[in-house]
């Protein structure tokens, strides 16, 4: 086991230590094609000398990867990207695994800043971030780091919506892959492991049933599209609300009710967020909203329901259940929130199945290398994931599951490449 950097670390109580290295091993069996990379990691150590902050959902998946990228020779100093998903079990084992861990499960928005500047602090050559709040920081607070920062990689889609704004206005100091946006992330994670993991945090957080309810999915872009797809799974009849009128096309094509949220509101068991973007749910909507409507969000940030709405017309939350708030309106209804508005499945469950981290966080690792062997030559700007990573990560999987393929022949290489015969 690699040097405890216990000593280096912000922990809550590093005696849960125990639990937390469970919660890593359990994963990390479930996760194949990052051990295909750790091995290769180990053998040619393509990290070395490299310091790496992270800045993630900090729980069993997450923690694994950091100790991959540790094996590629990487220094890793890590903290969370959202106060509600860390676990501190795992934080406590991460650290005894050789990772400098800053965070804490509940951090107030001044702690959780603070465990993004101590992670700064420990000087990285290469960033990894889940929404953008180390790049911002970075940008906006730490300036006199810029010139040593090689480039990084993002995870999330508001992450890279985030980066594209800083690149359109020359902000941007150094080159950041779009890992949310390479095929092997974006079909998978956002789709089947948002689709299950939100599920996953609803349902275990209110022990409702889904067949038979009325659920509303605000937002049909890849996260959405799985969120709708497993409602309608669980039983439920599903509306999507939608102000891109190409999505809402999708939506109708594939058998869903499409109207707008003043509507879809009023009828909704439950409404669930998906857009990224803020006021999705807003008082127009909580005026409408159905008696015990259940509101959950899935989107990076705590802003898709309006908080401040809820509390205008129903007063200060009332805890009902572990990660419940109810809000009481003035004519008697009653309206809930999960997880404090927060991502429902990490602020209220454990994230997306390790099976579907697995892909995620393999293209993470390899563009972290990537940008290590291409120091100097890349644009400083947002950059699409290689290729060949896709392609390598899509047939380790292949191989972790035992599938076999065809391959073209020379003819359909021929035929592919041809433009004059029919
Ligand atoms: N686990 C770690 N990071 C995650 C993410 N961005 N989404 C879901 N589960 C995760």
């Amino acid at each position: 086991m690699p040097e405890s950097k216990v000593h280096l670390s912000t922990l809550r109580d590093p005696s849960l230590a125990p639990e937390g290295h469970k919660k890593i091993d359990w994963v990390a069996r479930h996760m194949p094609v990052l051990n295909e990379v750790r091995k290769e990691f180990e053998a040619t150590r393509p990290l070395a000398g490299r310091r790496i902050a992270i800045c993630l959902h900090l729980e069993a998946k997450t923690a694994y990867m950091a100790t991959v990228l540790a094996a590629g020779g990487a220094e890793v100093a890590i903290c969370g990207s959202n106060p509600l998903s860390t676990q501190d079990d795992v934080c406590a084992a991460l650290a005894e695994r050789g990772v400098i861990v800053h965070a804490w499960h509940g951090a107030t928005p001044q702690e959780y800043v603070a465990h993004i500047h101590k992670v700064l602090d420990h000087q990285p050559d290469l960033v990894l971030d889940d929404g953008g709040d180390l790049v911002a920081t970075l940008h906006r607070e730490r300036r006199e780091l810029l010139p040593r920062i090689l480039g990084g990689t993002e995870e999330t889609t508001t992450g890279v919506h985030r980066l594209r704004a800083m690149a359109a206005a020359g902000a941007l100091a150094f080159p950041m892959v779009a890992v949310n946006n390479a095929h092997m992330k974006f079909l998978f994670d956002n789709r089947y492991g948002t689709g299950q993991s939100t599920w996953d945090g609803i349902m275990r957080n209110t022990n409702l049933t889904v067949a038979g309810k009325t659920v509303v999915v605000a937002g049909y872009g890849w996260c959405g599209k799985g969120v709708a797809m497993r409602a309608r799974g669980l039983g439920a009849r599903v509306i999507v609300t939608e102000t891109d009128p190409i999505a809402a096309n999708e939506a109708i094509m594939d058998g869903f009710e499409v109207m707008p949220m003043s509507r879809a509101a009023a009828q909704a068991d439950f409404i669930v967020t998906v857009t990224g973007n803020i006021g999705v749910v807003r008082e127009e909507h909580l005026q409408v909203i159905k008696d015990g409507c259940i509101l959950a969000n899935a989107g990076h940030f705590d802003v898709e329901i309006d908080k401040r709405a809820l509390e205008k017309l129903g007063g200060p939350p009332r805890r009902v259940r572990e990660n419940v708030d109810e809000y009481r309106f003035a004519d008697g209804r009653r309206v809930y929130l999960l997880a404090e508005g927060r991502l429902v499945n990490l602020a209220g469950g454990d994230g997306h199945p390790a099976e579907i981290m697995d892909l995620s966080f393999a293209v993470q690792c390899l563009a972290q290398r990537y940008i290590a062997e291409n120091a100097g030559r890349l644009e400083r700007t947002v950059l699409p994931v290689p290729p060949e990573i896709d392609r390598r990560v899509a047939e380790l999987r292949l191989r972790a599951l035992g599938v076999e393929i065809d391959r073209l022949t020379p003819e359909q290489e021929a035929y592919l490449r041809s433009w004059q015969g029919g």
